[in-house]
C-alpha cells in the first residue's frame, strides 16, 4: 500500500492531494450513505395514520460492531496516512538554509535571499520545479502564509522562525492569501508568488541586484530629493543608495513589481499617486503616514519612484 503513495518528496503536494481526495471521497460515500438509509427509514417506518404508535424494534448487533469496526479502520488508516504526510511535508534539516526568508509585516510581505542578498517586498519570485525552503516570520503579529497550490500554511509568530517547503511544478503565477486575522486590512494582504523557469529566475535575480538609476530628469531629481526631505527613507530602503530602513517595503526596483500595498493594487502612476496622496483613503489603517503633499511634490515623488525600476 505504501509503495503506491507518492512518497517522493518533491512531491509533497501530490501527498497532500492524495490525502484530500482520499478523505473527500470516503466523507461523500459515508454522507451517500447517511442521507439513503435516513430517507428509506423515514419513509419505511412513517406513521400511517395520527393514532398510529411508534414500535419498538430491535437493532441487530451484527451491524453494531461492524460499523464500529468499519468506523475504527477508516480512522486508523487516515492517521497513518496523515501523520505520515506530516512527517514527509515538515522534514526541514537540523541547520537549515532558507532559500527565502519571508517577514509579515502589518499588511505585505517581505521577502530576503539569503544567498542573492536580493531583498523585496509582495511579489516573490521562486524557481520552477525546485523545491524552496522557506524560513518565515513576523515583524509584529500573527499572519499565515499560504498560497494552496504550493503546499501548506503556516503561522507566522513573531520571534520564532518557522520553516517550510515550497514547490511550484511550473513556472507561472500563483496567489494565496494571508489566511490568520492580522488586524484591519488582513483582508488585502493577498500573495502573489511567481515561479519562473531557471533562466528567468537568475535573470530576475541579477535585475534586482542591479544598482538603482540615481538621475534623470529635473522632476526625477525633485522627486529623489523629496524622498530624504520628506524622510520616506526613514521607512524605506533603496538597495545600492545610502537608504537602509527596512521598516516598510524595500523600494529597490519596485516599478518592476507588478502589484503593490499586499498585492491590493497594481503598479501605475495613478496608483500610486493616491497612495502617496493619502494612504489612509486607499488602505485605511496602513502604517504609511499621510505627508500632505502638495500636487507638484506628488508628481515628483510619483516620478522619482515609478522610475526605480
Ligand atoms: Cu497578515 Cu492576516
Amino acid at each position: 500500500m505504501i509503495a503506491v503513495l507518492p512518497f517522493y518528496s518533491t512531491q509533497v503536494l501530490e501527498y497532500t492531494n492524495f490525502l484530500y481526495w482520499s478523505f473527500a471521497v470516503v466523507a461523500a460515500i459515508i454522507l451517500g450513505l447517511v442521507i439513503f438509509f435516513t430517507y428509506r427509514y423515514t419513509t419505511k417506518y412513517k406513521a400511517k395514520s395520527p393514532t398510529d404508535q411508534p414500535q419498538s424494534g430491535s437493532v441487530s448487533h451484527k451491524f453494531e460492531v461492524f460499523a464500529l469496526i468499519t468506523a475504527s479502520l477508516i480512522t486508523v488508516f487516515f492517521m497513518f496516512f496523515t501523520v505520515q504526510s506530516m512527517k514527509e511535508i515538515q522534514t526541514i534539516p537540523d541547520d537549515p538554509k532558507p532559500d527565502i526568508i519571508i517577514t509579515g509585516h502589518q499588511w505585505w510581505w517581505e521577502a530576503e535571499y539569503p544567498n542573492s542578498k536580493v531583498i523585496t517586498s509582495n511579489e516573490v519570485h521562486i524557481p520552477a520545479g525546485k523545491k524552496v525552503l522557506l524560513a518565515l516570520n513576523s515583524a509584529d503579529v500573527i499572519h499565515s502564509w499560504w498560497v494552496p497550490e504550493l503546499g501548506r500554511k503556516i503561522d507566522m509568530i513573531p520571534g520564532m522562525t518557522n520553516y517550510m517547503w515550497m514547490y511550484a511544478e511550473k513556472p507561472g503565477e500563483y496567489l494565496g492569501t494571508c489566511s490568520e486575522f492580522c488586524g484591519m486590512q488582513h483582508a488585502r494582504m493577498r500573495i502573489r508568488v511567481i515561479a519562473d523557469d531557471e533562466a528567468n529566475f537568475k535573470k530576475w535575480q541579477e535585475e534586482q541586484l542591479e544598482p538603482v538609476i540615481t538621475e534623470g530628469s529635473a522632476l526625477f531629481e525633485k522627486g529623489r530629493n523629496l524622498f530624504e526631505q520628506k524622510t520616506c527613507t526613514n521607512c524605506h530602503a533603496i538597495n545600492g543608495t545610502s537608504y537602509n530602513e527596512n521598516i516598510g517595503p524595500n523600494l529597490t526596483h519596485f516599478a518592476s513589481r507588478k502589484r503593490f500595498l499586499g498585492d491590493f493594487k497594481e503598479v501605475n502612476a495613478t496608483n500610486l499617486r493616491a497612495w502617496l496622496h493619502d494612504p489612509q483613503k486607499v488602505k485605511e489603517g496602513a502604517k504609511m503616514p499621510n505627508f500632505i503633499l502638495s500636487d507638484q511634490e506628488l508628481n515628483a515623488l510619483v516620478e522619482y519612484i515609478i522610475h526605480l525600476k
